[in-house]
């Protein structure tokens, strides 16, 4: 028996890369799949019907699938997403916040459309899918329900040439915390993940610094090793764990640090004067240093 038997769940994006091989592995034990895709280029011009095809490779495994080509980028695409769910298999379970476009540029050369494009699709997109997924759960009591997300280093580090990207997939943690608190009483955990994959996305990255990638790079860095933890957060398994934002790509799953306060200072009595700043930030910025050695320390991969 797998471990999504009888559970729906929802893949934004699942055409192709991390989403199309989520949808797989999830089918593969025992889900209940919708594919979304508007199968569009990488910068999200264009469709086409990729959605159908991965559906049509889930049934010809002997799976449950679904297709939908709706855009998540607008209030009506995330509500025919959700309707194809309860159309075609009474309900949803899981929301997966995959899809995903990219336009690169620094902020000298990015233009309005640019950014309006990757805001859309990215953190408007999680909002679209999120609120009738968000409504549903709570009007019929499901029980047990996901929201996964998807972020990325580029806005939890910072990304050079990435700042529609970066503030998308910042802004989806930030929004992610907050579901977690809003939805924690009807049961519903959200979750992030921050992957690193060879898709079309990434690939280019690699070709424009004059790198080749090889059959081997895909099965050592390929979208199949950023399904197993979301479908394990899809899973019963992961009843409890909310809020959290995990990384993971090549091999590897790491748990990441949130926003923290790591040291203060409080005066008893006035405001601070800039004099004593002089003093007081050197301070906080010698323990924020500390703190980021600390987890580079606890970081480092442990080979299982
Ligand atoms: N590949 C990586 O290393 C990496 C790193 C960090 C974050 N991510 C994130 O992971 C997710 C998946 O990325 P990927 O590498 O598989 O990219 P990808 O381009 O291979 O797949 C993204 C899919 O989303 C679909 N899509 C785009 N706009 C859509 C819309 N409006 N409605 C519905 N579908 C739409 C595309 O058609 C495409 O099939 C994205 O959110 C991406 O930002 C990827």
């Amino acid at each position: 028996m797998g471990r999504l038997e009888d559970r729906v769940v929802v893949v934004t994006g699942a055409g192709r890369g991390i989403g199309k091989e989520i949808a797989l592995l999830c089918a593969s034990e025992g889900a209940k799949v919708v594919v979304n895709d508007l199968g569009g280029a990488t910068d999200g011009t264009g469709s086409t019907h990729i959605a159908d095809e991965v559906a049509e490779e889930i049934r010809a495994a002997g799976g449950e699938a679904a297709a939908n080509t709706d855009s998540v980028a607008d209030v009506a695409g995330g509500e025919a997403i959700l309707q194809t769910a309860v159309d075609a298999f009474g309900g949803a379970d899981v929301l997966v916040n995959n899809a995903g476009i990219l336009r690169d540029k620094t902020i000298f050369n990015m233009e309005e459309a640019d950014w309006d494009a990757v805001l859309a699709v990215h953190l408007k997109g999680h909002y679209c899918c999120s609120r009738p997924f968000a409504r549903y759960i709570r009007e019929h009591n499901r029980t047990g329900a996901r929201i996964i997300n998807f972020s990325s280093v580029s806005g939890l580090f910072g990304n050079f040439g990435q700042a529609n990207y970066g503030a998308a997939k910042a802004g989806i943690a930030g929004f992610s915390r907050v579901l977690a608190l809003e939805l924690a009483k009807y049961g519903c955990t959200v979750n992030t993940i921050s992957p690193g994959a060879l898709t079309r996305m990434t690939i280019p990255l690699r070709e424009n610094r004059g790198e080749t990638v090889e059959q081997d790079d895909l099965d050592s860095g390929g979208p199949q090793h950023i399904a197993p933890i979301v479908a394990w957060l899809a899973s019963e398994a992961s009843a409890g764990i909310t809020a959290e934002i995990f990384h993971t790509g090549r091999g590897g799953v790491a748990i990441m640090q949130q926003p923290r306060i790591i040291k203060q200072f409080r005066k008893s009595k006035g405001v601070w004067t800039l004099d004593e700043l002089d003093q007081i930030v050197p301070q906080l910025i010698e323990a924020k240093q500390a703190n980021v050695a600390a987890a580079d320390e606890s970081g480092v991969a442990v080979t299982v």
